[in-house]
């Protein structure tokens, strides 16, 4: 079989998004969101239309329509096994990544007692935070805190010895900053967390769109993603290891089947979600299939392929726009800039100009029609340890891999017009 690698091609894959050809005014979109949640692959679109004309029906049925959805289900249970390198009774689809972690974390909170210790982290989304801070609380037991460091914008690894210990229940850390960027090094923290017995907790919300995952590679006991930032729908899908979804009691009512997926996810869950969910995936191999060289055969060679192809291209937006705003005055960017360390971040990009307020200045963007965000995303500790939570935070201009060096000479062109006003 041949292992052609066609080169990338900014057309071919745009036009696998519908949303990319909208215009308003007779203006072109820019999606410079993507931080915020991913324009959907029509991929998606197709299979979500799909189950919900095909098979509209509650699972567990005698009938047609409510067999297909078994089925359907099944399926799509399968193919987000395949892209997170999980069982397929490992994955849990819910509501979104948020709900999922206060739902875990009551269960797993259930049995931490006086002298047991947690540690979470400075760089997460506070989804990854505030569910188990409150479940400390309840439980009477230690919150510990791994820093990040505000110059290198990584995490502080040289306390990690000294944060986890014997006392130890729990770790919970950031894959991708959805503020600064940074990618980090969660299998140092994952494995400093198993040395000592813990159990350990990965956010790749945002790093799914940028980085194949591999949970057994990891070694992690949980990770969250949210479909809705890869190019999917609105919904959390949940890794959960065996041993700890077989462990943990379930909060389910009492008629519900005492079985993976179906404890962990009470009540009807959206079964358009899961099947749109397993679209965004086939785009992930579709990619590996069209650029990256993959011939049609391994679902998962394919999506790491499509992924290679994907972050290829993304890190030339990054280089560009890294080198872009280098010799801007008046800007500060929170996470790495320098170009040699460009592969260690994703392309998400939050920064301050001075004396403009950030809500000014994604107001001006939107004029434009470029969509960029500014605040703070639920970063609630980064914002504080940076000093911007109580001042209107940032801007965030963030890419996927459906962005073109184009729109980011665009983005970099207004940057650089407002610096000169700043
Ligand atoms: C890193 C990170 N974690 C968690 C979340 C929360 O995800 P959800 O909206 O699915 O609850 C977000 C959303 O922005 C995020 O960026």
């Amino acid at each position: 079989m041949s292992t052609h690698t066609t080169s990338w091609s900014d057309t071919e894959v745009r036009a696998a998004f519908p949303a990319l050809s909208l215009r308003d005014h007779d203006q072109a979109r820019v999606y410079a969101d993507a931080p915020g949640g991913t324009q959907v692959a029509a991929r998606a679109l197709t299979r979500m239309h799909a189950s919900m004309v095909n098979h509209c029906a509650n699972d567990g049925g005698a009938f047609r329509t409510s067999q297909l959805t078994d089925a359907a289900l099944q399926e799509a249970h399968r193919i987000a096994a395949v892209f997170l390198g999980a069982e397929p009774d490992e994955v849990v689809f819910g509501l979104n990544t948020t709900t999922q972690l206060f739902h875990f974390s009551r269960m797993i909170a259930r049995d931490w007692k006086a002298g047991d210790e947690i540690v979470l982290s400075r760089m997460d989304h506070d989804a990854n935070i505030a569910p188990w801070l409150i479940a400390a609380q309840e439980r009477g037991i230690q919150v510990r805190w791994l820093e990040f460091d505000v110059n290198t914008f990584q995490y502080r690894y040289d306390t990690l010895s000294s944060l986890i210990n014997a006392n130890t229940r729990f770790v919970a850390c950031n894959h991708a900053s959805n503020f600064l960027g940074t990618i980090n090094d969660v299998k140092r923290i994952i494995d400093a967390a198993k040395a000592v017995g813990a159990l350990s907790m990965v956010d790749a919300v945002q790093s799914v769109a940028h980085i194949a995952i591999d949970v057994k590679a990891l070694g992690c006991d949980l990770l969250s993603t949210s479909p809705y930032k890869y190019f999917g729908p609105h919904a959390g899908l949940l890794y959960v290891k065996r041993e700890l979804a077989d462990r943990l009691v379930p909060l389910k009512v009492r008629p519900a089947a005492d079985m993976m997926p179906y404890k962990h996810s009470p009540g009807t869950p959206s079964f358009e979600a899961q099947c749109a969910t397993q679209g965004a995936i086939e785009h992930m191999a579709w990619l590996g299939e069209r650029f990256g060289g993959c011939p049609v055969g391994s679902l998962r060679s394919q999506i790491l392929a499509g992924y290679a192809a994907a972050s290829a291209h993304e890190l030339t937006l990054t280089q560009r726009f890294l080198s872009g705003v280098a010799n801007l005055n008046n800007i500060t960017l929170y996470g790495i800039s320098d170009l040699d360390d460009a592969s260690r971040r994703v392309p998400t990009f939050s920064l301050r100009l001075r004396g403009l307020d950030s809500r000014v200045i994604a107001k001006e963007f939107a004029e434009h029609n470029i969509f960029v965000w500014d605040g703070s995303f639920y970063a609630y500790e980064i914002a504080g340890v940076l000093g911007v939570r109580d001042s209107g935070g940032v801007v965030r201009i963030g890419f996927a891999h459906y962005n073109t060096l184009a729109e980011v000479d665009q983005i970099v062109a207004l940057l650089a017009d407002m610096s000169t006003r700043a």
